[in-house]
């Protein structure tokens, strides 16, 4: 791909900033909803949870969450889409969105019973200080669930699956995932914080 289509891809979905980011942003609240809902309802949220939601773009999945949880927040690098997410969750007083990244939360040791992350894996810069980052804000026994498009995922589910090993997590399930109707194959994640 050329430097321009790259730079512009970068702009709209993979660090959203500017023109290009609200278009993106627009762009993913369609055509991502259905791996975000799909992750939210495999989840099992029951109203009780303690949820970390990793990169919710516009925030439709956080939206969501917050609606069938107790507490979550959200970590989201691109200011764009802190701003479209607090503004697609603003009904929820028990929904925070926060700037910072997979690898770096700012959340305390085990404080959160769900971690999930729908199409950013392939953004992380150190997908090993990614896991480590979210084995330590989740409690012993919390979730892990992971999304993205397979044919972005660098190392692909067998790697995916590798890693989440390697970082401690137990208990892993890798699969794919097709939407019903629009969007690309997700490869797919469970695994448990022992
Ligand atoms: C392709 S968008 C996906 C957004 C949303 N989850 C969806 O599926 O529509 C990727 C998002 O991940 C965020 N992101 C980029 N690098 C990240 C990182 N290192 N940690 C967490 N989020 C990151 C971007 O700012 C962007 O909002």
């Amino acid at each position: 791909m050329s430097g321009f289509a790259d730079f512009a891809l970068d702009r709209a979905f993979g660090h959203p900033r500017g023109l290009l980011g609200a278009l993106g942003g627009a762009l993913m609240a369609r055509g991502n909803a259905a791996a975000e809902q799909q992750v939210v309802r495999s989840a099992r949220l029951t109203g009780a949870e303690r949820v970390l939601v990793i990169g919710p773009g516009p925030g439709v999945g956080l939206l969501a969450a917050g609606e069938r949880a107790s507490r979550v927040v959200a970590i989201e690098p691109s200011a764009r889409m802190r701003r479209t997410a607090e503004r697609r969750c603003a009904a929820l007083s028990n929904v925070t969105v926060l700037d910072g990244t997979a690898e770096a939360t700012g959340q305390p040791d085990s404080s959160f019973d769900i971690a999930l992350s729908v199409n950013n894996i392939q953004l992380w810069p150190d997908r090993a200080a990614a896991l480590a980052e979210l084995h330590r804000v989740l409690r012993p026994g919390g979730v892990l669930l992971l999304s993205t498009h397979e044919r972005w995922l660098p190392g692909g589910r067998a790697g995916l699956h590798a890693d989440v090993q390697t970082a401690g997590f137990a208990e892993a399930q890798t699969w794919a995932w097709k939407p019903p109707s629009r969007g690309t194959t997700q490869a797919q994640t469970r695994a448990i914080r022992p």
